[in-house]
C-alpha cells in the first residue's frame, strides 16, 4: 500500500480501539507493513508531514512509546516537539486545558498525549482544532500499543482470527490489556486474561474474555502469551502476596509455558520486570519471543497512524 491508494480513514483522532472496525484496523496494519519495509531500508525518511507541526505532550513518564512517536514523525518530515512534564507549566499548577489552549495557539497539527488519568485525551480533543492521538491515558486505554501488537502477531502468525491470545498478569491496572482486548475481539482472535483474582477486572466478564486464575490452565493451547507489567505505581494497597510468590505462580517460565502450543509467541509491551513476570531465559530468546519486533512495529504503526490522520478525511 502506498500514499496514493485510496483510502477512507474516517477519523480526526486516535483515542481509542472502540472507535475503529475491522476495515480501519486493516488497513492501519496493511500501510504499517509498508513503513516497515522502509525502515529496513538505509532511506527511512519521507516528507509526507512536512511543514506539519507534532507535539508529544507526556504527563508521564516514557521512554519507547515518545521515542517511537518522536522516530515516527521525524521519518515522516514532520517537526517534533516533545514537552514532559518535568520541563513544562504544568509543574506550576497548569491545567491541562490551560496547557491545551496554548498549544493550540501555537497551530500544531497532532498532539500526542500520554496522561495518568483515564479520558485525558478525550477532554484535549474535545479543546483543540488539531488531531489527538493517545498515547495511553490511566488503565483506559493505549490503542497503538495494541496495533503494533497486532501488527506483529499478523506477520508472525499472518492472522489474527481465531488465535488463542493468553494476556497475563496486571490485567487490572493496564491500559495494554484493554486495548489488546478491544482490538482481539474486533478481528475475531479468542482472548483469555489470566492472573490472581486481585488484579482481574471485576468487570471481566463484559469484557468478551475467558477469565483464568491458573497460568496451567490459562496458557494450555495458546498461540500467542503476551505478559504485562506489573503496574506497582497504580496500586493502592497490596494486590500480590509478595514478588517472589508472585513470580512463582504467574512468572512466565520454562515449565509454565510447556502447556502452551509449541509455536507459541511470546511478547511483552516493556519496560520488563525480568524475575516477576517473566524470567530472561523467556524473554531473550528470540525464537519464541517478539519482544524487540513489538519495538520496530511500534515505529511502523504510529508513521501509519500519523499518515492516515493528516489526510483529512473525517467528516
Ligand atoms: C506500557 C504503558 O505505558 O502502558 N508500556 C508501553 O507503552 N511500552 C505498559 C507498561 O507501562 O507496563
Amino acid at each position: 500500500m502506498t500514499n496514493t491508494d485510496p483510502i477512507r480513514f474516517a477519523h480526526r483522532h486516535l483515542l481509542d480501539i472502540a472507535r475503529l472496525n475491522a476495515t480501519d484496523i486493516n488497513q492501519i496494519l496493511s500501510l504499517a507493513e509498508h513503513y516497515a519495509e522502509i525502515a529496513r531500508t538505509p532511506d527511512k525518511k519521507r516528507d509526507l508531514l512536512r511543514g506539519k507541526t507534532q507535539i508529544n505532550l507526556f504527563f508521564e513518564n516514557s521512554t519507547r512509546t515518545r521515542t517511537s512517536f518522536e522516530l515516527a514523525g521525524k521519518r515522516l518530515g514532520a517537526d517534533v516537539i516533545n514537552m514532559s512534564v518535568g520541563s513544562s507549566s504544568v509543574k506550576k499548577g497548569e491545567t491541562l486545558i490551560d496547557t491545551a489552549m496554548t498549544l493550540n495557539a501555537m497551530h500544531p497539527d497532532v498532539l500526542v498525549i500520554r496522561h495518568g488519568d483515564s479520558g485525558a485525551p478525550h477532554l484535549l480533543a474535545q479543546k483543540v482544532d488539531c488531531a489527538v492521538i493517545n498515547g495511553g491515558d490511566g488503565s483506559h486505554e493505549h490503542p497503538t500499543q495494541a496495533l503494533l501488537d497486532a501488527l506483529t502477531i499478523r506477520r508472525r502468525k499472518g492472522r489474527l482470527e481465531g488465535l488463542i491470545v493468553a494476556i497475563c498478569g496486571d490485567i487490572q491496572h493496564s491500559r495494554v490489556a484493554r486495548s489488546n482486548i478491544a482490538l482481539l475481539n474486533i478481528m475475531g482472535a479468542r482472548v483469555r486474561i489470566v492472573g490472581p483474582t486481585t488484579l482481574i477486572p471485576s468487570n471481566a466478564a463484559k469484557m468478551g474474555v475467558e477469565v483464568y486464575n491458573k497460568m496451567s490452565e490459562g496458557l494450555k493451547d495458546a498461540d500467542i502469551v503476551m505478559m504485562l507489567r506489573l503496574q506497582t505505581e497504580r496500586m493502592q494497597g497490596s494486590f500480590v502476596p509478595s514478588i517472589r510468590e508472585y513470580f512463582h505462580f504467574f512468572g512466565l517460565d520454562k515449565e509454565k509455558l510447556s502447556v502452551a502450543k509449541p509455536d507459541a509467541l511470546i511478547m511483552h509491551p516493556g519496560p520488563m520486570n525480568r524475575g516477576v513476570e517473566i524470567d530472561s531465559e523467556i524473554a531473550d530468546d528470540l525464537n519464541i519471543s517478539a519482544i524487540s519486533e513489538q519495538v520496530e512495529m511500534g515505529v511502523a504503526v504510529r508513521m501509519a497512524c500519523l499518515d492516515l490522520l493528516s489526510r483529512g478525511t473525517a467528516a
